[in-house]
């Protein structure tokens, strides 16, 4: 059976190819989508996907997503940087997660660098732009891997 995986966009991801391209790229979310979905099934994971400006519908998609995937990736945009409701949707979530990042947060301004989510993730990628989330999903399908024997 193929793993399945959630790839979560939060806030302003819907906006990606009208966002600065030096730190986010030109790609739209849909072509980074498609993008992601050649990865995984290069990667033989069914991925799927969802994006939401609205914190309580996102944290809504983590409770609903045990009924649905194996594991996470996440992108939940500036939610990152201050959202607790965010880091305890995902704990009560249960999930393996994998937290990404188009640009390098941690080389951007002082408010980006911290991540309440990141001590809930498995693994944490940034600054690769969307080769970032094929990084994100052999991490995840190594954790699968090595969970389920
Ligand atoms: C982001 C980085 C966040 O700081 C920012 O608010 C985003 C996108 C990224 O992918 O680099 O919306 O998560």
């Amino acid at each position: 059976m193929r793993y399945r995986v959630a790839i979560l966009h939060g806030v302003n991801l819907d906006t990606l190819g009208r966002r600065d391209p030096a730190q986010y790229g030109s790609l739209t979310l849909s072509e980074l989508e498609a993008r992601v979905r050649g990865f995984a099934h290069e990667l033989e994971l069914d991925p799927s996907f969802f994006q939401s400006n609205h914190e309580g519908e996102f944290c809504e998609e983590l409770h609903a997503a045990p009924g649905y995937c194996d594991a996470v990736v996440l992108n939940p945009g500036a939610w990152t940087h201050y959202s607790w409701a965010i880091r305890d949707a995902l704990e009560v979530s249960g999930l393996p997660a994998v937290e990404v990042h188009l640009s390098a947060v941690d080389e951007r301004e002082e408010w980006r660098r911290v991540s309440v989510i990141r001590e809930l993730a498995f693994g944490s990628v940034q600054g690769k732009g969307v080769d970032g989330y094929r990084e994100a999903l052999v991490l995840v399908r190594d954790q699968l891997a090595e969970a389920t024997g």
